[in-house]
């Protein structure tokens, strides 16, 4: 295991973990770290969203990274600002066609042969809140990216074809430096945190790369199934969805599907 730190996070980097998430978890929970990041070249049981397995082959970026929660902050700022980070910096780098799945699926629109356009999932987001910790409460955030990954490893997730950067740019993609460099991303993002219109600055970036907005959707909570439009994000980074009876809900997190049977203008 190497320790240094990178961007103002004490750094881990490990070989193999079975979750880079519970590796950090436990460091902050034991108090050996506050801002810190992991990464690993491979996880045997990487976790996703809602009790998910997240299948970890050699290929794929792993990581996470842990932060102190401002006690004004809603911790799902943090997660959504490495969500807005990692779309950037995709679409910069590799000219990737990205956008984001609410709450925070990462997915490339594609162009398939018989013309549609197509959303494939090129990552995700696991985000945990550690509020015992001894340094207060923090969250982490865990990103995992199809990079090099050979794409017949791994499961298709909820609904969504999974895609490989390798695959969309057409060669395989340097890891470690592309690791370096999101890793400064989301640090000089987290870092404007205590600037007072950093919440704001996050909802308004948000509203920029969630491609949720503005289309039908169905979203599947633990007991119930709610279908309509999306027709904006509130303020706590949550969903409001109109039914076909013309009734606004705030959804706040669940398994979420776009339907794409029309679309509507959302206000920016
Ligand atoms: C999802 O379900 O879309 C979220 C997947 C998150 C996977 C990442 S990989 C790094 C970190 N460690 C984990 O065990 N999970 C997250």
């Amino acid at each position: 295991m190497t320790v240094a730190t990178v961007a103002d996070f004490s750094w881990f980097e490990v070989a193999c973990v079975d979750s880079t998430n519970l590796f950090l978890r436990e460091k902050v929970r034991a108090g050996d770290v506050s801002q810190a990041a992991v990464w690993a070249r491979e996880q045997n049981a990487g976790r996703g969203r809602l009790g998910r397995t997240w299948l970890s082959p050699e290929g794929g970026l792993y990581l996470s990274l842990s932060v102190p929660i401002h006690p004004s902050h809603n911790p799902h700022l943090y997660t959504m600002a490495v969500a807005v980070s990692v779309a950037e910096y995709l679409a910069e780098e590799y000219q990737v066609n990205v956008g984001l799945k609410w709450p925070n699926d990462i997915v490339a629109v594609v162009k398939t042969t018989d013309g549609p356009e197509e959303e494939r999932k090129m990552g995700g987001i696991l985000a945990e809140l550690i509020q015992d910790a001894p340094h207060g409460s923090h969250v982490v955030v865990g990103l995992g990216l199809n990079i090099n990954t050979p794409i017949s490893l791994v499961d298709p997730q909820n609904n969504l074809a999974p895609i490989s950067l390798c695959e969309w740019y057409g060669r395989s993609v340097d890891l470690a430096s592309l690791t370096q460099q999101l890793v400064q991303q989301i640090g000089r993002v987290w870092n404007r945190r205590n600037q007072a219109d950093w919440p704001e600055e996050i909802h308004a970036q948000a509203k920029r790369w969630i491609r949720t907005l503005g289309q039908r959707v169905r979203i599947t909570l633990q007991d119930t199934v709610l279908e309509g439009q999306a027709v904006d994000l509130s303020p706590t980074l949550g969903l409001y969805l109109k039914d076909d009876l013309g009734n606004t809900t705030e959804v706040h997190s669940g398994d979420c599907i776009h339907l794409r049977l029309g679309k509507l203008k959302v206000e920016s």
